[in-house]
């Protein structure tokens, strides 16, 4: 299954309907915590890395929705630090689906780039295997300049980590001068997170019945619009995902005053630019 579908496999009513939202406030950023994978695969008595097929086939589906609505970003929870409690046998398998389609992204990287999608990995790499860190290295490195669209697959994350992380590059700017005391701010810990650039989420969707964030952009999310379905995910379809976007966009009016603060001195500029060179060249050395 590829990452990217065109868009003759959706019918005119439902091409109709996504045409009808776009007269309303489009998100510009959606994330996803795709759950339900196991109990999807224990409906059907079939193996649970079927399920994790079956969720990332629904993954490529419902990317092709939101390229459809004109959604720049999206951003989805593949595997968090805590799924490196499951048994031995479900992460192998896991891991070894995301290198296959590692894999086959790279093998489509010019349909990638035809349509501007920019792949980014955000997470902790230095817990994965080096095979697959450097399939992601590759990733990132080959679709790097593509600015159509932006997908940020979390994969070795979790929110307390990407703060952990962000405090801890902070504390080591000040510790060596790069950074004044009187620097830290929410911009500056927006600025350190993995997912810096990319605006926060206007949307966050999590299916499977679920109602909690489990450590998924706790940071960024403060202000998002939360729509949780009792759908499991690999059986999310259209009309759940266009619900989603109603919902939001009949709630968007109330979220409109948010904005981040930006008070960065020359100094803090310079640390956060000098961070993401860092962050970019480390890229290189994993290949
Ligand atoms: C949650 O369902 C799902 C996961 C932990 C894995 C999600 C991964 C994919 C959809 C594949 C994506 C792959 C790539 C390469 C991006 P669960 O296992 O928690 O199911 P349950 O809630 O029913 O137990
Ligand atoms: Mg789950």
């Amino acid at each position: 299954m590829s990452w990217i579908r065109d868009n003759s496999s959706m019918t005119w009513p439902q091409r109709f309907c996504g045409h009808v939202l776009t007269y309303g406030p489009i998100p510009k950023h959606v994330a996803f915590i795709m759950d339900g994978n196991r109990r999807y695969a224990k409906k059907r008595n079939v193996d649970n890395s079927e399920g994790h097929s079956k969720g990332f086939d629904k993954l490529s589906e419902t990317l092709q929705w939101c390229l459809h609505l004109g959604i720049k970003e999206v951003t989805v929870y593949a595997f968090s630090l805590e799924n490196f409690k499951r048994t031995r046998e479900e992460i192998e398998a896991l891991f070894d689906l995301t290198r296959e389609k590692f894999k086959k992204l790279l093998e489509e990287k010019d349909k990638l780039n035809e349509h501007g999608v920019c792949v980014k990995i955000i997470g902790n790499l230095s817990k994965l295997p080096d095979d697959l860190t450097k399939l992601m290295a590759e990733s990132m490195l080959v679709t790097r300049h593509n600015t159509q669209a932006i997908l940020n697959v979390a994969f070795g994350y979790t929110g307390h980590d990407e703060l952990t992380n962000a405090m801890s590059q902070i504390a080591n700017g000040v510790k060596e001068n790069h950074l004044d005391y009187s620097d830290l701010s929410v911009d500056m810990i927006d600025k350190c997170l993995y997912t810096y650039p990319s605006p926060p989420p206007d949307l966050l969707i999590r299916t499977s019945g679920e109602t909690r964030l489990s450590d998924f952009m706790i940071w960024q999310c403060s202000y998002s619009y939360i729509y949780f379905t009792p759908v499991l995910w690999p059986d999310f379809t259209l009309w759940d995902f266009l619900t989603a976007v109603f919902m939001y966009q009949r709630n968007a009016h109330l979220f409109d005053d948010y904005k981040t603060p930006n008070s960065m001195s020359a100094k803090a500029d310079k640390f956060v630019n000098d961070l993401r060179e860092k962050r970019l060249n480390r890229l290189y050395t994993v290949l």
